[in-house]
C-alpha cells in the first residue's frame, strides 16, 4: 500500500505529539511541553500520514552535531515516530522513514541517530545498533564510599533548575562531543528534563562541578519513591564529565547526600569504572545493558573519511545500502585514513550491510566479533586487521535520550 508523505506545518504540532503520544502510550502533553515544541519546529522537519483528513502517522527529526572517532560531523536525531494502532502494519512506518532518509541526505548529514522502542524495527532502514548504556545502582547505606585515592579535581555547587539552561547546554556540548557517540541536543529537551520537572513541583538537584579550567562536569538527580524515607533511592538522570577526576568528584558527592540508600543511575556508559573508585567494588550493581543509540549512516564516504583511524595494515571493505545505493562501495582503510576505492567487489576482504557498518563504526562492536556472529563476511585475519584500525580508546556513548 502506498502513502502520501506530508511535511507538516508547525500547526501540526499538537496533532502529531498526540498521535506519537497516544502511539507510545505516553500521558497526554501539556501546554508548555506542546508550545516548546512548537518553538523547537524547524521547517521540513515534521512528517505525517493522513487518512480521511486525519492525521494517523508521525516521524520527526532534529538537526544536531555529532561525534565521532576523532571528529564531529553533521546529523540529524530521530524521534516520536508513531502510528496510529487503527493504522499500524500497513507500511506507514516504511513510507515515513523512506520520506525522512531522502530528507536527511538532502540536508547533507552524515549521520541519523534514534532510540528505538523496540529493538528489531529500525534495521530494516539501515540503522546498526552503535552504543549501548547500563544501569547501574551503588549502595550508599552499608556501603564503603569512594577510595580516599580516588581523583579529585575541584569542587561541586548546587544551581536552580530554572536558570540551569544556559550553563548546562553549552557545557553538555562541549562535554559530548568530546566522546563517540555524542550528541548535541535540541532546546526543547531542556525544557523538558529541567524546567517541567522543577514546574510540576519536582526537587531536582543540579550540580556543577569547577575544574582547574572552570566548569567541566554536571549532574542531574532527584529522590525516587521508596518505603523508607531515609533510605530512598536517589536517581541520577544526567551526568556528564570531561575527564576522570570531574566524574568522581560529582560521583563522590552524589554519594554524600543525606537520606539516600542507594545512588541509582541509567544511561550509564559501559566503561565507567565505578569498580575501581568505590573501597568495596561491590558496592556497584549493573542491572541491565541495553540498547542506546541506532545510527543510520546515511553518507557512507563522509562517514569513513570524518572519523581517525588507528595504525593496521590495509583493509578493504565492500558495503551494501539497499536503499541509498550511493553508499555502495568497497572502501579502503589504510594509512589512518578511508577512501572508496570503487563499486562493491567479490574481492573485498571483508563485506557488510551499512547497518552492519554502523555497530562498527563508532568502537561498539570489534569487526571480529562482527564476522564471527554473521553481521559482517570475510576473511578473519583481515577482521583482526579491521579490529586494529576501528579501534578506540573510549567505548562509544550519548547519555542522551529522545
Ligand atoms: C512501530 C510502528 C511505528 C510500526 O509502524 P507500522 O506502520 O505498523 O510499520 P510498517 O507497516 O511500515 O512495517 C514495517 C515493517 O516492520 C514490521 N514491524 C512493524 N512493527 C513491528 C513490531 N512492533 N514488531 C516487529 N515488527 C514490526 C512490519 O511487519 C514490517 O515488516 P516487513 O517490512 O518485513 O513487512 C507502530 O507500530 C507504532 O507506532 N508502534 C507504537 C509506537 C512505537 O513503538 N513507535 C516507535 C518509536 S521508536
Amino acid at each position: 500500500m502506498s502513502h502520501d508523505v506530508e511535511v507538516l506545518s508547525r500547526a501540526d504540532t499538537r496533532a502529531a505529539i498526540r498521535v506519537f503520544g497516544r502511539a507510545i502510550g505516553l500521558p497526554a502533553a501539556d501546554e508548555a511541553r506542546i508550545s516548546g515544541a512548537e518553538a523547537a519546529w524547524e521547517p521540513g522537519r515534521s512528517l505525517g500520514i493522513r487518512a480521511a483528513g486525519e492525521l494517523v502517522a508521525t516521524a520527526w527529526s532534529f538537526g544536531c552535531r555529532a561525534a565521532v572517532p576523532g571528529g564531529v560531523v553533521q546529523a540529524s536525531g530521530v524521534s516520536r515516530v508513531g502510528v496510529r494502532a487503527d493504522h499500524t502494519r500497513r507500511g506507514m512506518l516504511t513510507a515515513l522513514m523512506h520520506a525522512q532518509l531522502t530528507d536527511l541526505v538532502g540536508r547533507g548529514d552524515v549521520l541519523a541517530s534514534l532510540r528505538a522502542s523496540e529493538a528489531v524495527l529500525y534495521g530494516r532502514f539501515g540503522y546498526g545498533l552503535a552504543t549501548r548504556f547500563r544501569t547501574v545502582e551503588v549502595r550508599r547505606r552499608g556501603g564503603r564510599g569512594l577510595r580516599v585515592d580516588a581523583p579529585t579535581s575541584g569542587p561541586v555547587r548546587f544551581v536552580e533548575p530554572e536558570g540551569a539552561i544556559e550553563l548546562l547546554a553549552p557545557l553538555h556540548e562541549q562535554i559530548a562531543l568530546r566522546r563517540p557517540g555524542g550528541l548535541t541536543r535540541f532546546l526543547d529537551w531542556w525544557d523538558r528534563t529541567l524546567v517541567a520537572p522543577a514546574r510540576s513541583g519536582r526537587h531536582l538537584l543540579v550540580l556543577v562541578h569547577r575544574g582547574p579550567h572552570g566548569d567541566d562536569g554536571f549532574g542531574v538527580a532527584s529522590f525516587g519513591e521508596g518505603s523508607d524515607f531515609t533510605a530512598r533511592p536517589l536517581v541520577v538522570s544526567d551526568l556528564h564529565a570531561t575527564d576522570a577526576a570531574a566524574l568522581c568528584d560529582l560521583w563522590r558527592f552524589l554519594l554524600d547526600v543525606d537520606l539516600a540508600g542507594t545512588v541509582r543511575a541509567a544511561q550509564r556508559p559501559l566503561d565507567e569504572p565505578l569498580d575501581l573508585l568505590l573501597n568495596d567494588p561491590r558496592d556497584v550493581t549493573v542491572s541491565s545493558v541495553d540498547d542506546e543509540t541506532w545510527l543510520r549512516i546515511l553518507d557512507v564516504p563522509a562517514a569513513l573519511a570524518a572519523r581517525s583511524w588507528e595504525p593496521a595494515e590495509p583493509v578493504t571493505i565492500a558495503v551494501h545500502d539497499g536503499l541509498l545505493p550511493a553508499n555502495d562501495g568497497t572502501y579502503r582503510i589504510a594509512d589512518g585514513a578511508a577512501e572508496r576505492i570503487g563499486p562493491v567487489s567479490e574481492t573485498a576482504d571483508l563485506s557488510c550491510t551499512v547497518a552492519g557498518l554502523a555497530m562498527a563504526y563508532l568502537g561498539d562492536r570489534r569487526p571480529s566479533e562482527l564476522l564471527a556472529t554473521g553481521w559482517w563476511q570475510g576473511d578473519p585475519a583481515a577482521g583482526r586487521r579491521a579490529d586494529r584500525a576501528f579501534a578506540t580508546s573510549v567505548m562509544p556513548w550519548c547519555g542522551t535520550f529522545f
